[in-house]
């Protein structure tokens, strides 16, 4: 059942992984996603903890029961889905350092004060259908279940007929009777920066969440021969396309925040074919909403040059996690003489998602020594990682050991 950290990464170290990059292709509602799914359950069925989900498949995992007094829950867990060719440790270290933290809290004989709560959140990186969170944003309503089930994959293929074919309930939405359980939410994530190497911390507690967004641009061309149409005559979707890429970037120094074009879409794509439409996803995040909102209208403004169409697919404003708790788990975490650091991130999580949810939220980062997130690349010492155990237990106890 254990072997620590690196053990229960090993167990799912199989699963969806891209034997030419090393990294993870973890995408929701596919037969991986499945298999993480039924590992998920399997371990917490042998921990004894009893398994429920919510309106959007997400599972969670009790120990005590949260219906017993409802809003008094401490919750922990993180995702299992990942980016194409993602690292082993983006969501992964936060559900296993849970249920860990559960085995340590067990072993040292400790009996909580209030029902201990372990969630799997499904579809948090928005890989395959674009908006990421999509687990937690459907139980809090901030995703409805129209636009979620219209949301379509790379082959066309909706979340709804993914579901289908995952044979799974298509009646998503809201939960608010899962999110009545929990009083309190504690994800622990890999740090996706390098913040903590220059820090010399094991362990840092996360503070607030940069506002971000994503956007589709859409350019189109007329297809035509690539070696019989001259270039006066050629409409071609790709040049506002590359011109667009370049706007992000300079946006993007001009303005003080980060753009990132990583997806892409040319039709007809074919190398001896003039491109009919091309169309760029772009991410946008900043410090502030002013720096990002400026960014994307000077490259909105850059897009329209060349009739191109901007559409948002999301918008996530600035998430503070509850002072209270990050006051308190600094504390806590820290040693004799000083607190432990606090952070903020440029990453989404759905601890974010609940916490504007008004569901009192905090993080707790691990150490990631190659600064490097959303690639094979990433990494966390086992060390650290056993650190963030012990860290995850004790806020466990903490919080969930006064009545
Ligand atoms: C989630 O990992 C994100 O893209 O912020
Ligand atoms: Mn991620
Ligand atoms: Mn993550």
């Amino acid at each position: 059942m254990t072997g620590g950290v690196t053990g229960l990464l090993e167990a799912i170290g199989s699963i969806g992984r891209d034997a030419g990059s090393g990294g993870f292709r973890r995408f929701a509602w596919t037969r991986d996603d499945h298999d993480l799914g039924e590992w998920f359950a399997a371990e917490c069925t042998a921990r004894g903890l009893d398994l429920t989900e919510d309106r959007a498949g997400n599972q969670w995992a009790w120990w005590g029961d949260p219906d017993a007094a409802p809003g008094r829950a401490v919750v922990t867990g993180s995702h299992l889905d990942s980016v194409p060719d993602g690292g082993a440790f983006d969501g992964p270290l936060g559900v296993i350092s849970a249920l860990l933290a559960v085995d340590r809290l067990r072993a040292d004989g400790f009996t909580p004060a209030r029902p201990i709560g372990v969630v799997r959140f499904v579809d948090e990186e928005g890989a395959r259908f674009g908006v990421a969170c999509a687990g937690s944003r459907l139980i809090t309503g901030e995703l409805t279940a129209d636009r979620a089930l219209g949301l379509t994959d790379a082959d066309g293929i909706s979340l709804g007929e993914a579901l289908r074919t995952a044979g799974r309930p298509v009646e998503v939405g809201p939960d608010p009777e899962a999110l009545r359980r929990i009083g309190t939410f504690v994800e622990l994530h890999v740090e996706q920066g390098r913040a903590m190497i220059e820090l010399g911390a094991p362990v840092a507690v996360g503070s607030d969440i940069w506002p971000h967004g994503r956007w589709r641009i859409d350019f189109a061309g007329v297809a035509d021969h690539a070696g019989t149409t001259a270039l006066t005559d050629r409409s071609d979707a790709m040049i506002g396309f590359a011109r667009l890429v370049l706007a992000a970037r300079d946006a993007a120094e001009r303005n003080g925040c980060l753009t990132t074009v990583g997806k892409s879409r040319i039709v007809p794509g074919g190398v001896n074919a003039i491109p009919s439409a091309a169309t760029a996803w772009l991410d946008a995040r900043g410090a502030t909403e002013a720096s990002v909102r400026a960014a994307l209208a000077d490259l909105t403004a850059a897009a329209a040059a060349d009739h191109g169409v901007v559409t948002e697919e999301s918008w996530t404003p600035v998430t503070r996690f509850d002072p209270e708790l990050i006051t308190r788990l600094a504390t806590l975490l820290g040693g004799d003489d000083q607190p432990a650091p606090v952070l903020g991130t440029g990453a989404g999580h759905d601890a974010g998602i609940l916490a504007r949810a008004g569901i009192p939220s905090v993080m707790i980062f691990v150490r990631n020594p190659t600064g490097v997130s959303h690639s094979p690349a990433e990494w966390a010492e086992p060390d650290d990682c056993d650190a963030g155990v012990t860290a995850l237990a004790a806020t466990l106890a903490d919080l969930a050991g006064r009545p």
